[in-house]
């Protein structure tokens, strides 16, 4: 009659290990890391015209996570990163592929989450539209104009400029926002910087990143892209446990061999694009389509009375932008991207190629040094 024993035993082990790696008790010392905060943002996005599709007034639930600083620094108190994610990803990309409580998969390497929070800033990662815990509607409905008019709203209510929702006390107010996207997520901030819901949005935006993103593609195709050849499968199909009951609409990349070349090149851990494939989202159709018709078209310029900071990165063999190449020098695409954002100072403006690095550059082995680049440069334009 060893079980009720050997039971209690283990159990108690259990209670040991959790209490050491405080991975299930809740924290109570005063030095306890501070938690975020899961939650839905719903939000009323209007009618709209996104290149041509009409868009119909809609209510959707955006899933968001809060978190606030790791490090008190004075004049970061009020200082929130606004995080967006790429196609096929959401807002566990920015916090090596886990809860931001929880431990990623190399944390320290990877989330940029936890090296903004160290540095005092707070965070908020969102899933777009279509994508994570976000409402997922009719795919055909996922265009960009809703999305920026979500992330337009949401600058709106951290800036307390809306009201808040009552839940969400726990969100302090903001007096700057840094929009901060990756991929797919900076097409959206480019495009609302172009087409903003309404003029008063413009000065909401206190500085800019765009990650994995030029705003010129490249004009010499590469023979060894293999983005064409990526094949985009219903998620129902790729990932049945996880994607079952979406429209088959909401595609996925369906190998991670697929994924591995389209979006890693240079230096990187061989088993990275396994691990971030196995666990990526889906994009829905209405994105793609909404790209097809203009919103890729680069030829959008931001409004002029846009002037905030504002910094392009992108690892130098990116395939999806860059078609491989992101060029240098005088046909370096990121810095011949600055003529698009006309108000910006050429001071304010910081274009970074990052060296030995494909598409998706916050999983590669240059990760830690692009964060510590991008905060440096935020950190002397002031914020
Ligand atoms: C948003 O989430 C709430 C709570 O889960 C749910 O009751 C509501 O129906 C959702 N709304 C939409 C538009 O998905
Ligand atoms: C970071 O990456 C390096 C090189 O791949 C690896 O040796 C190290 O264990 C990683 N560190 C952490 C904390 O994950
Ligand atoms: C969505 O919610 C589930 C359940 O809380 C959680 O396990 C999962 O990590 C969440 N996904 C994202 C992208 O936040
Ligand atoms: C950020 O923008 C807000 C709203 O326009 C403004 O009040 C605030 O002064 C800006 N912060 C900085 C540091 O410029
Ligand atoms: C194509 O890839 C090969 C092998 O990685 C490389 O040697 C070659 O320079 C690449 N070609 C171009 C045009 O980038
Ligand atoms: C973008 O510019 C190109 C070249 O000038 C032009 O052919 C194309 O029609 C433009 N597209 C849009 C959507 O304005
Ligand atoms: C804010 O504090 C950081 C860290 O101490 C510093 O690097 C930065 O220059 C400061 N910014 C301003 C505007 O004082």
């Amino acid at each position: 009659m060893h079980t009720p024993r050997l039971l209690s035993r283990c159990l108690f082990v259990a209670f040991l290990l959790s209490f050491v790696s405080g991975a299930v008790l809740p924290a109570r010392s005063p030095a306890a890391r501070p938690e975020c905060h899961d939650f839905d943002w719903t939000l009323h996005i209007s009618a709209s015209n996104d290149f041509g599709f009409a868009v119909p007034a809609a209510t959707y639930n955006i899933s968001a996570t809060y978190c606030p600083p790791l490090k008190a620094v004075a004049n970061r108190s009020q200082t929130v990163q606004l995080l967006i994610h790429g196609a096929t990803g959401n807002k566990l990309y920015w916090s090596a592929l886990a809860s931001p409580d929880e431990q990623g998969y190399q944390t320290y390497n990877y989330s940029w989450t936890e090296f903004a929070r160290l540095e005092g800033y707070h965070t908020l990662a969102i899933d777009r539209l279509g994508c994570g815990n976000s409402s997922h509607p009719d795919p055909a409905l996922v265009r960009t104009t809703p999305e920026v008019e979500i992330v337009a709203q949401l600058l709106e209510i951290l800036h307390s400029k809306s009201p808040r929702q009552a839940s969400h006390s726990f969100l302090p107010s903001f007096s700057s926002v840094i929009l901060t996207g990756f991929s797919f997520g900076s097409l959206v901030i480019d495009v609302l910087l172009n087409k903003p819901p309404s003029p008063s949005s413009i000065p909401l935006i206190n500085a800019t990143i765009l990650t994995g993103y030029s705003h010129i593609p490249n004009s010499h195709p590469n023979p060894n892209v293999t983005i064409s050849t990526q094949q985009f499968l219903p998620g129902s199909q790729v990932f049945p446990v996880r994607f079952k009951s979406l429209d088959p609409g909401y595609k996925t990349i369906a190998t991670a061999t697929n994924y591995a070349h389209s979006f890693f090149a240079g230096a990187y851990d061989p088993i990275v694009p396994n691990v971030i494939w196995s666990s990526e989202d889906v994009q829905a159709s209405g994105e793609v389509n909404s790209l097809a018709a203009g919103a890729s078209s680069f030829n959008i310029s931001s409004v002029a009375t846009y002037r905030a900071p504002t910094a392009i990165v992108a690892g130098e063999f990116d395939e999806p932008l860059c078609g491989g190449n992101c060029g240098s020098g005088d046909t370096d695409l990121l810095a011949m991207s600055k003529r698009y954002y006309p108000g910006v100072e050429e001071e304010e403006y910081f274009s970074l190629r990052v060296p030995n690095t494909g598409h998706m550059l916050h999983y590669h082995e240059s990760a830690r040094g692009t964060m510590e680049a991008v905060h440096d440069w935020l950190a002397r334009m002031g914020f």
